[in-house]
């Protein structure tokens, strides 16, 4: 078990564009063991490894009992959408409903470098969006309508957690989120 502080908003890592992996090395393998581990103790339904302070494109995810990771992912969005609830461990203990599309097909790899490709609706959708996101230094909250945004900005600067010296090592209450987390 190797859990790691997860980095919070406000930390500048989480707005830097992440890195395609390029090595498929020991050093990776230990970075997808480091997210899961983190992601099932949060507990959160993805992380992606900027989220630990790592600028790589990887992300882990575990939504209805199915548990995976994904290194350089290539998305394509259905045009339907979805509508509903969603978190992000970086943002503990708020939630707001988002937009995203309804399914998606996601191409990349795993972490011995071979080529996978996670088809997913509904959850699954949301968390693989979410997570891409993530390593294009994408949060969330940039996806709300301005109104709601304006809103969601108030609520985590008045958060304890926002701008707390140590806020690295914050332990984040138990279900800070309810598992909404991303
Ligand atoms: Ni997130």
């Amino acid at each position: 078990m190797a859990i790691q502080p997860i980095r919070l908003f406000g930390d500048p890592v989480l707005r830097t564009p992440a890195v395609e992996v390029v090595d498929f090395d020991a050093e990776l393998r230990k970075l997808v063991q480091d997210l899961t581990d983190t992601m099932l103790d949060a507990p959160g339904a993805g992380l992606a490894a900027p989220q630990l302070g790592v600028g790589l494109r990887v992300f882990t995810y575990h939504v209805d009992g199915e548990l995976g990771h994904l290194v350089n992912p290539q998305l394509t969005l259905s045009e339907d959408e979805q509508d509903g609830e969603e978190g992000c461990l970086s943002i503990p203990g708020l939630t707001w409903d988002c937009k995203r599309a309804l399914s998606v097909v996601a191409h990349g790899f795993d972490m011995h470098g071979e080529p996978v490709v996670i088809e997913g609706s509904e959850t699954l959708a949301r968390a693989i969006q979410h997570e891409t996101d993530h390593l294009d230094g994408v949060l969330f909250v940039d996806r709300l309508d301005q109104a709601t945004r304006k809103a969601a900005m108030k609520a985590i600067r008045e958060s304890d957690w926002f701008g707390a010296p140590d806020n690295l090592t914050v332990k984040l209450s138990p279900h800070p989120t309810r598992g909404l987390g991303i």
